[in-house]
């Protein structure tokens, strides 16, 4: 496995590299990072992973300073499953000036987790669109886990015809159902055992809309309630159409149910697709 950290040295590996498969990150990767590498092996013949905290998707006050910063162990596990190349750039080599071109998002960037972060969803399409121009890649795969950047980085890679195949992986879970999270590492031992509540919400809310029940907002409403009696600062509970992650309608074929809360100073998100 090569560690690269130059974008000259990762053009120059990119030549010989085949049908490249990307699965960009930021790194302190855990078992749903590393069910994304496997998944992408069995799309081509090189998988090429990103390490980069990418500053510009971090709002201010947010966890820019303290994101855990891995490499060695990161390296460690890519090559355990068998990735080809590591990109780890240093942040000037990707900024070596203030990013003066940005992809701005459409307005939905501006709900959800985006009504809560602004800035969020620019800061990605940016880096993203930066990393496929580096690295050029035939597919790339994000992880349904952060839903609604799986949707707005499918929705850009269409609407910009960059040609580049989109694939959506899995959400990767502890037994408890917790979703597997870089952030999970912030919790403290209470709020650790507190945590698998979202999942829990989000199961029974699944099951509910699969009997039939068609009052979202009320059983968000209700999940909302029971997040804050146990602590929880909530972002939002919803329930939205998976394929616009507009609101849902009567033609809607697969739903979305999404939450996103802070339990102590950890802020999780978890979402659970609903097909009907
Ligand atoms: P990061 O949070 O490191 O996540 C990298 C990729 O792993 C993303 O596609 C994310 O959705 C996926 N992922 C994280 N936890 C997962 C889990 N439990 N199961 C499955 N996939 C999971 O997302 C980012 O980095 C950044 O925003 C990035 C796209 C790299 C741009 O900076």
């Amino acid at each position: 496995m090569k560690v690269l950290h130059s974008i000259a040295e990762l053009r120059a590996f990119r030549q010989h590299a085949g049908r490249v498969v990307f699965v960009p990150t930021m790194g302190n990767l855990h078992e749903g990072h590393l069910s994304l590498i496997r998944l992408a092996k069995q799309h081509g013949d090189s998988v090429i992973v990103s390490i980069f905290v990418n500053r510009l998707q971090f709002g201010v006050g947010e966890d820019f300073e303290r994101y855990p910063r891995t490499l060695a162990q990161d390296c460690a596990k890519l090559e355990s499953v068998g990735t080809a190349a590591v990109f780890a750039p240093a942040e000037d080599a990707l900024y070596p000036n203030p990013q003066q071109y940005c992809i701005e998002p459409p307005g939905i960037a501006n709900e959800l987790c985006g009504k809560f972060r602004p800035g969020h969803f620019r800061g990605v399409t940016t880096v993203v669109s930066k990393l496929f121009n580096i690295v050029q890649p035939d597919v790339a795969i994000f992880g349904k886990k952060d839903y609604q950047q799986y949707f707005v980085l499918r929705d850009m890679v269409l609407d910009l015809n960059m040609p580049i195949e989109i694939i959506g992986a899995e959400t990767g879970r502890a037994e408890d159902g917790l979703a597997l999270s870089s952030r999970n590492g912030y919790l403290s031992e209470s709020d650790r055992a507190e945590a698998p509540r979202i999942y829990r919400h989000l199961s029974q809310l699944r099951d509910a809309v699969q009997q039939g029940a068609r009052d979202f907002e009320l059983r968000c409403q209700q999940v909302v309630a029971d997040l804050a009696q146990h602590g929880w600062k909530v972002d939002y509970v919803e329930v939205r159409d998976a394929h616009t992650l507009g609101a849902p309608s009567a033609t809607s074929t697969r739903l979305v149910a999404l939450i996103a809360a802070k339990i102590g100073n950890t802020r999780l998100i978890d979402n659970i697709e609903i097909q009907l």
